[in-house]
């Protein structure tokens, strides 16, 4: 089994010493990374800055903005049997990056745009043999929001969970949401427990 995950926030530069992002710390998908490799899968790791050592027999490819991580996403998503999403990708990115420095100004007003949606890229050039995990941060109608996600995306399944969970986060009640509309609820889990759960769903597919 082949497995290409993502991990890691992205970074949406202002100018070459400033950038947009967000806590994520990427333990997520390296600890899926790891748990893959146990198991014995082919692992291929696109991520965004993180101070995590790659696990060993982990092929890792750093990526720092969302565009990159969309251009590594599509071209190592062909040769995947699945996709496990974990990467906190900046929904957004300064309209443009500065070349220079921006000196010190009393108001700046920045304008972003959307970035694309890689996930939503993904499922077009997706074949009927291959899966996709997503994940969904909610604040508010988590399960209910992230079913949307779920549709929207084309995903297998998404794993719901809540800010708990974000940056250093150790637990968190989290929903696996499955393809057929079913719901796996779990009670301050640990992202280990996270990832071995849905490693284990994996020979199902
Ligand atoms: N995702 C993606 N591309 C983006 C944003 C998110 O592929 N530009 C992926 C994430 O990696 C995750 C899933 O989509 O697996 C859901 O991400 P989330 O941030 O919860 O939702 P968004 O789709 O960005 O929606 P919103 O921020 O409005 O809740």
């Amino acid at each position: 089994m082949k497995v290409l995950i993502t991990a890691g926030p992205t970074r949406e530069y202002l100018d070459p010493v400033r950038f947009i992002s967000n806590p994520s710390t990427g333990k997520m998908g390296y600890i899926i990374a790891k748990e893959c490799i146990k198991r014995g899968y082919e692992v291929i790791l696109i991520s965004g800055p993180t101070h995590i050592n790659v696990p060993s027999g982990v092929k890792c490819i750093n990526v720092e903005t969302a565009e990159e991580m969309k251009q590594a996403v599509l071209r190592c998503f062909p040769q995947a049997d699945v996709l496990i999403m974990s990467a906190a990708v900046s929904d957004w990115r300064p309209v443009k990056r500065a070349k220079e420095k921006i000196k010190r100004k009393k108001v700046w007003n920045l304008k972003l745009v959307p970035n694309p949606d890689i996930l939503k890229e993904v499922a077009k050039i997706k074949k009927a043999h291959q899966k996709v995990i997503g994940f969904a941060l909610e604040t508010e109608e988590i399960i209910k929001n992230a079913k949307k996600k779920l549709k929207e995306k084309n995903m297998d399944i998404i794993v719901a969970d809540t800010p708990a969970f974000f940056g250093e986060g150790k637990e968190a009640d989290v929903v696996f949401i499955y393809r057929d509309g079913t719901t796996e609820s779990f009670k301050k889990i640990t992202k280990e427990a996270v990832a071995k759960h849905l490693i284990s769903l994996l020979r199902f597919f």
